[in-house]
């Protein structure tokens, strides 16, 4: 199950989002917000990541208008790796060398079929591991060191 989130800023990518993976049969937990009134990002972000700390999803997607209010919040959690993506070829890397178990998406900056080729990039590629398992190593010293 992939958790996806957004605030008003990515509102609509987010329903696209969401209409488009439960139309291929992928299961999406849809944590809001759910119209396009303001709202604060930190609220969904974390409604979205707790998901994934529950156990109840194993990835998140993550929309607002930059895709960075929500990586920041997404980046505060042990264990979450997560970046804002504007095309496939950083999403690619971002699983590949990252091995991110969260998106983020630009909802003011990209249209919904990039989002969608972006979003089918990460969720196909593969983490390659050797020396990128070791700076995730070094990562989870920093979390340990710097994270209750
Ligand atoms: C909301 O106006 C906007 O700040 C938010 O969607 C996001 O871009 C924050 O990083």
């Amino acid at each position: 199950m992939i958790a996806i989130a957004s605030d008003h800023g990515g509102y609509s990518l987010k329903e696209e989002l969401r209409e488009y993976l439960e139309s291929k049969g992928i299961s999406i937990k849809d944590v809001g917000t759910y119209s396009d009134e303001r709202c604060d990002y930190p609220i969904y972000a974390k409604k979205a990541i707790e998901c994934i700390l529950n156990k109840e999803c194993d990835k998140a997607i993550l929309v607002c208008g930059t895709g960075f209010g929500m990586t920041i919040v997404a980046n505060k959690y042990k264990g979450i790796r997560c970046a804002s993506c504007w095309n496939k070829d950083v999403a690619k890397l971002l699983k590949e060398h990252n091995n991110a178990n969260v998106i983020a998406l630009p909802g003011r900056f990209i249209e919904a079929e990039e989002a969608k080729e972006i979003v089918n990039t990460w969720l196909n590629a593969e983490f390659i591991g050797g020396r990128h398992t070791d700076r995730l190593q070094m990562i989870e010293e920093i979390e340990k060191e710097n994270m209750k």
